[in-house]
């Protein structure tokens, strides 16, 4: 089986990124009932229980590694973070991630992203992990440039529910990575 068909259970200090599971509908359609995380992603809002049941049932397709975040001390989902268009030739994946407005600010989200990143340089043989974030989406931007991600001007939307959006894509290329896991 390819590396990123596995589904692995990435430990951090504060938070866990794990596959999800039955039990975390309820959270999932809590937290992602979000208008703030619809407006830059692909979640629908409202978020019915239907969607997280559905999203949860589903099998992810097979280019792509869903995991959610989890709090580390309890095991309750509060987000996403996920490795998309993973293409093994190329060497190349998207980002992509949302947490509960409950839990922003508190540096989740970028323990989250570098697990995930670390996972896909080291374990699934990836180059270059891209993100595209909406001009107004200054959490989102900040966030990946304090992870060491470069702006490479703007382009096209990804994704259909972002059809007619401008998005600024964010690139970190493994040398890179690399040389900020030495300092
Ligand atoms: C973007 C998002 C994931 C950030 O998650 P988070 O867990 O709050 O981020 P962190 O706590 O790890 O923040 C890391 C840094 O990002 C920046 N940041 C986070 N939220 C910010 C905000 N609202 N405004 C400005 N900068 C922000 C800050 O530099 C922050 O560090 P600081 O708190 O020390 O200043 C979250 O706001 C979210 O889910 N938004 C809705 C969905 C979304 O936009 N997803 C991304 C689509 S590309």
């Amino acid at each position: 089986m390819p590396p990123h068909r596995l589904r692995p259970v990435l430990e951090g200090r504060y938070v866990r990124l794990r596959p999800l599971r039955p039990s975390d509908t309820a959270d999932l359609q809590r937290h992602a009932n979000d208008p703030t995380i619809a407006r830059f992603t692909t979640v629908p809002y409202p978020y019915t229980l239907a969607h997280a049941r559905d999203f949860i049932q589903q099998s992810a397709p097979p280019n792509a590694l869903p995991l959610c975040i989890a709090l580390r001390a309890t095991d309750e989902f509060i987000g996403m973070c996920s490795l998309m268009d993973i293409d093994p030739p190329q060497g190349t994946a998207e980002l992509g991630y949302w947490i509960s407005r409950l839990h922003r600010r508190k540096g989740y989200t970028t323990e989250a992203v570098r697990l995930i990143i670390r996972h896909g340089f080291q374990m699934l043989g990836l180059t270059r992990i891209y993100a595209g974030t909406h001009p107004a989406n200054q959490a989102s931007a900040q966030l990946l440039r304090r992870i060491g991600f470069t702006y490479e001007g703007t382009t096209p939307h990804f994704r259909p529910n972002l059809a007619g959006q401008t998005i600024e894509k964010y690139t970190l290329r493994k040398e890179d990575w690399a040389a900020t896991q030495a300092d």
